[in-house]
């Protein structure tokens, strides 16, 4: 999950939805010392928990939605972000909320910015009756250069990581992109594509 990261001398990284910092602590295990890590989490009692839990500098917690991260970058005069590691629960959000949240961050990232989504591997959801299948990889083809898609078996349950670089080509800030229907992975370097 945070592998794609591991490597650079990351600057700022956002983290959306840290939880109880699994992840959290994971990144700031590899990241420099003078780097930011700004992580966005709406449950107050994570952010209570992760705010007297983890004490490092380099941890900005803002107890809202990820929506609101580009507002949130623009007010701290950020303009460029190194990596973003999501573990939004995305197969019970709303699909216009996960775009909102991907096309916003979109304008601050580059070619050589890394974005990884953890989800699990069934993408299935239940609306009322109706079982809906919803695979945030649609989502994040719309704003990013696909890399691949792995299963990470060991996982309990099984998972897939979904790595992303940033476009280069930012799309501008609250223009609405159609929705595109689900697109099937292309192949990455990172190992086997989910299918
Ligand atoms: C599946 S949990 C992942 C928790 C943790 N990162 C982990 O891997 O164990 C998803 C987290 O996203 C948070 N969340 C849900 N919607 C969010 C949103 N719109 N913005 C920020 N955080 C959100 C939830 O409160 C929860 O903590």
């Amino acid at each position: 999950m945070v592998e794609p990261l591991r490597w650079k001398s990351a600057e700022v990284v956002l983290e959306l939805g840290p939880g109880t910092g699994a992840m959290t602590r994971e990144l700031l295990g590899f990241l420099p010392q003078d780097a930011l890590l700004l992580a966005f989490e709406v449950n107050p009692d994570f952010v209570r928990y992760l705010r007297g839990a983890i004490d490092d500098e380099r941890l900005q917690i803002v107890e809202g939605s990820a929506e609101t991260a580009a507002g949130e970058l623009r007010r701290r005069g950020i303009e460029r972000v190194d990596g973003v590691v999501s573990s939004l629960g995305t197969t019970l959000m709303d699909e216009m909320l996960v775009d909102s949240v991907f096309r916003g961050i979109a304008p601050f990232l580059d070619e050589n910015s890394t974005i990884t989504q953890y989800q699990y591997l069934s993408s299935v959801r239940w609306e009322g009756v109706r079982p809906v299948n919803f695979n945030v990889r649609s989502v994040l083809d719309r704003y990013f250069q696909a890399v691949g898609s792995n299963i990470v078996w060991r996982n309990i349950p099984p998972a897939v990581v979904h790595e992303c670089l940033g476009s280069g080509a930012p799309a501008a800030a609250g223009e609405s992109q159609p929705l595109a229907p689900y697109a099937r992975p292309r192949a990455g370097p990172a190992g086997a594509d989910f299918p």
